[in-house]
């Protein structure tokens, strides 16, 4: 696998071509942002720790029916993934009350709803990702009916496959965000899974273990994803 030209460069992550058109490498840098990137750092080996997070959950998502863009792992911070073209439409599942949905509707933090909250944002920071519903994507050419109807399905799937894979680990999914993108025609799985894009309260205890130790200062931030590696390889970092 031969690594060329850099395609793209985002606030985690760096995307490079291959040798094979239908193939590129996701780099997984140590940046962190929070709010829209108002809040910028680093965390040490964060790269590390999400691409071998990220691996293992693709892994067991592949697994499980869900088609994601996942390859191969290449090294400690690249996965070789399937190339796609982005669907500019973050999708958000919530279990648990955390975040905007506090800030949004006034509700206080760990609130338990009665059902699972799908939401979508459009993927644009220019215009602070706002909240969209299925029709703005419709009228606005996001997607079609059919590729929102897929990404719905796929996404509970993926909610509960998720919230089984970690919960065998004692830690608890409160909310998550996933990207889809298009490949050969198909709508599949992209981006990352891991502390970035999920909020993992560990189940009794409520530690957080994942970037809300980033965004609210809560210290020992290297510490929780470090926890989250552990638990889903097995191993320490
Ligand atoms: P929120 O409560 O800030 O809207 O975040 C909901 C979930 O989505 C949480 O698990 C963090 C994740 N997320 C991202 O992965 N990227 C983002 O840009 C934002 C705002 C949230
Ligand atoms: N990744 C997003 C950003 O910078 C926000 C977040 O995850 O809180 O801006």
């Amino acid at each position: 696998m031969e690594k060329r030209a850099k395609l793209y460069e985002g606030k985690a992550k760096i995307l490079y071509a291959t040798d094979n058109p239908d193939c590129v490498i996701q780099y997984f840098k140590d940046d962190a942002t929070a709010f829209n990137a108002k809040k910028k750092g680093t965390v040490d080996e964060k790269g590390i720790m999400n691409n071998a997070i990220s691996t293992k959950v693709f892994e067991y998502l592949g697994q499980n029916g869900i088609p994601t863009h996942f390859v191969r792992q290449l090294s400690d911070r690249e996965m070789l993934v399937k190339k796609v073209e982005i669907v500019k439409v973050e999708v958000i599942i919530r279990n648990r009350a955390a975040g905007s949905l506090c800030r949004n509707y006034g509700v206080t933090e760990g609130r338990t709803l009665s059902a699972p909250v799908l939401e979508f944002c459009y993927k644009e920071d220019a215009f602070n990702d706002p909240l969209m519903n299925e029709t703005h994507i419709l009228a606005l050419d996001i997607a079609t009916a059919s590729e929102i109807a897929t990404i719905r399905e796929l996404t509970f799937k993926i909610n509960e496959l998720m919230k089984k894979f970690f919960l065998a680990l004692n830690i608890e999914l409160i909310d998550f965000k996933v990207e889809f993108g298009r490949h050969k025609g198909e709508v599949i799985l992209a981006d990352e899974i891991s502390p970035d894009t999920c909020r993992f309260w560990e189940v009794g205890t409520g530690v957080r273990l994942d970037k809300d130790r980033f965004r609210h200062d809560l210290g020992n931030i290297k510490e929780g994803y470090q926890e989250v590696l552990k638990r889903v390889t097995g191993k320490a970092a």
